[in-house]
């Protein structure tokens, strides 16, 4: 059982946790939370933990000796030991899983201008922050720690709620919505009443790239990188793929529909759907010419641009062929720039577009 050891100078604010889920897990012994005062330890008649910090400065510090009385006294062999403190790792739910893995853990709060560093030495604590932002003490800190973290311990939430959560999955959660169906003209969306499975988990899929993007850039840019993939195109496609470029392919002309569908039909086995799931984002032409491959076209959606996915395509053909081709538009500064670092250089132009070529140089 995952037994959390609090070390704090403020005992009386843990009473919070005695509420909702975690006071039921509490009860139902999923999990035990042992508050320790730090001021029962102290050496001092007054009973005083802090003192001036040397060299000066504002504010007072924490003082070793009863912190450090107060932690043997729990007696650990190999407890998990964390402070809290603004110079430490941001916390986020990966740890909050990895920390739950732990018999024992011992949890250090903060005071005044923190504690001295000694402390921190001799508990072997790992420093973690809960967002960058001071706060007066590591008691606020230790509960979000610890709440997060009980989620993450067997029995205290089922598992679905569990997988689908912020974060879980990488993607930040989709809106929900509870009775009554219509809420000061408000109407919760058709799609969730449809008790169509599919469309239902189609829409939260929409709906959690949408907000992760809006509010998360960093874990949109992650997760469309690590979740994209690369499908063979069907002859079902090839409407869509004609429409991508009449809509989106800069110097496509609009009578050239026929002749585009014909050379799509002709080179289907060299096209392929970039997805994200089921969620077609895009698309590659890639071919075999002379000696290598040629990146003939590549299309990705308005939405899902700059994040990773094409650069994560071309790094991927240089890394498994010794020859790459692709034509960039002169004007495509950026781009151009990416594919010399990639190691390609011009060797061919026309009016608008320059071909490029990467030949991998053989290790001596
Ligand atoms: C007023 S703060 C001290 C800040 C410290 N002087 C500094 O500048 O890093 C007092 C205590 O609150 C806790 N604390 C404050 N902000 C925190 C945060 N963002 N994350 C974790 N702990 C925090 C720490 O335990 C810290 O020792």
């Amino acid at each position: 059982m995952v037994r959390i050891n609090i070390l704090t100078l403020f005992p009386e604010m843990f009473s919070a946790l005695n509420c909702s889920v975690i006071k039921k897990a509490l009860e139902k012994k999923l999990f035990e939370i042992n508050v320790v005062d730090i001021r029962d330890f102290s050496n001092d008649v007054h009973k005083k933990c802090d003192d001036y910090p040397y060299g000066g400065g504002a504010g007072m510090v924490m003082m070793a000796q009863p912190i450090v009385d107060a932690f043997k006294s729990l007696n650990l062999t190999s407890p998990k030991v964390i402070f809290t403190s603004p110079r430490g790792k941001l916390f986020n739910q990966s740890m909050a899983k990895e920390f739950a893995k732990n018999e024992d853990i011992v949890i250090l709060c903060g005071h005044y201008e923190g504690v001295d560093q000694r402390v921190i030495e001799i508990l072997g604590a790992e420093e973690i922050s809960i967002g960058d932002y001071i706060l007066t003490g590591g008691e606020l800190p230790a509960m979000v720690i610890i709440d997060a973290l009980a989620r993450n311990i067997e029995g205290v939430i089922n598992n679905q709620s569990l997988e689908e959560e912020s974060f879980s999955t990488g993607l930040l959660e989709y809106p929900q919505f509870t009775r009554p169906e219509i809420f000061e003209n408000k109407a919760v969306p058709n799609v969730l009443l449809s008790g169509n499975h599919k469309d239902i988990q189609s829409w939260r899929f929409d709906k959690a790239l949408e907000i992760t993007k809006r509010n998360r850039k960093d874990l949109f840019v992650q997760y469309c990188k690590n979740n994209y993939r690369l499908i063979d195109a069907k002859s079902k496609d090839f409407e869509r793929l004609v429409s991508y470029k009449k809509n989106n392919v800069f110097d496509y002309a609009n009578d050239a529909n026929d002749k585009e569908v014909k050379k799509i039909k002709e080179n289907i086995k060299s096209y392929k759907i970039i997805a994200i799931k089921d969620k077609k984002i895009g698309f590659v032409c890639i071919k075999k010419i002379d000696d290598g491959i040629l990146l003939d076209e590549m299309y990705i959606d308005e939405d899902y641009r700059n994040n990773k996915i094409g650069t994560d395509i071309i790094e991927n053909l240089v890394k498994e062929n010794k020859i790459v081709y692709l034509w960039v538009c002169k004007n495509n500064l950026k781009a151009i720039k990416l594919y010399k670092n990639l190691g390609f250089e011009i060797v061919e132009e026309n009016s608008s577009k320059y071909k490029m070529k990467y030949t991998r140089k053989d290790k001596k």
